[in-house]
């Protein structure tokens, strides 16, 4: 079988999120060509904040170079660190057994949520997503689209184009990771209706809204 898309979703907003209905999108074009999605929710489930016991291995797992999951698994010293790692190996593998990675981001006070921020941590587990005989960077063959949701603008030019911390921030994690295959696709404008200071930008809400699902149906298609 096909390896699956992993769809992450880390809105808070249940009815009318634009990054679900963007990710949804993507997903069900995915399916519709034949290819299995492993949702996960990092919102209605969140991810546990690191503990000490998940430094005080990461530690020695980096004293020792590049480590296999089961020689990580090996290096645990006691209950508190075989906890940590139990709420760390299943989310790696989701991530590694992934064909595709689909996140949904809203953007929370210029930045990502503190639920995506807290799966970005565990899943960042020294070593994971490098082979440990050759080095080779398991991200770097694997498609990630990022649906980005933001109720203003900042687009180049724009009078808060210096307050954008969510693209800019997944951008350099990513690319850190090793990850080459990166699509962003941004709905901006979102909170048209329900901000006054946004009154008069509902053509350009509209236009974003359409431009983020025509493009994220092509890149469903365009991605095996
Ligand atoms: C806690 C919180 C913080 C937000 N901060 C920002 C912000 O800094 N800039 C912005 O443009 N919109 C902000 N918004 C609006 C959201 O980005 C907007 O509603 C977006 O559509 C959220 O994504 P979603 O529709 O997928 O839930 C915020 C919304 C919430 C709930």
């Amino acid at each position: 079988m096909l390896a699956p898309l992993l769809h992450v979703d880390s809105s808070a907003d249940r009815e009318a999120s634009a990054s679900r209905q963007l990710g949804t999108l993507f997903a069900d074009e995915w399916r519709r060509s034949g290819g299995t999605v492993r949702h996960r929710d990092v919102s209605a489930e969140p991810v546990p904040p690191l503990r000490e016991a998940y430094a005080r291995l990461g530690r020695r797992v980096e004293r020792k170079g590049a480590l296999s999951l089961d020689d990580i698994a090996a290096l645990i010293a006691d209950d508190d660190e075989q906890r940590e790692w139990d709420l760390t190996r299943p989310l790696v593998n989701e991530v590694r057994e992934a064909r595709a990675v689909l996140l949904g981001v809203p953007m929370y006070n210029f930045g990502v949520p503190a639920t995506l921020k807290a799966w970005i941590d565990r899943i960042s587990f020294p070593g994971v997503f490098a082979d440990p005989a050759t080095g080779r960077k398991l991200l770097a063959d694997k498609d990630f689209v990022i649906v980005n949701a933001r109720g203003g603008g900042y687009g180049p030019g724009t009078p808060r184009e210096t307050f954008e911390f969510q693209e800019s921030y997944l951008r350099a994690y990513l690319g850190d990771k090793g990850v080459e295959r990166l699509t962003f696709v941004s709905q901006e404008f979102t909170r048209v209706g329900d901000v006054p200071a946004l009154d008069g930008l509902g053509d350009l809400a509209a236009a974003s809204r359409e431009a983020a699902r025509s493009r994220v149906v092509e890149l469903a298609r365009a991605i095996r």
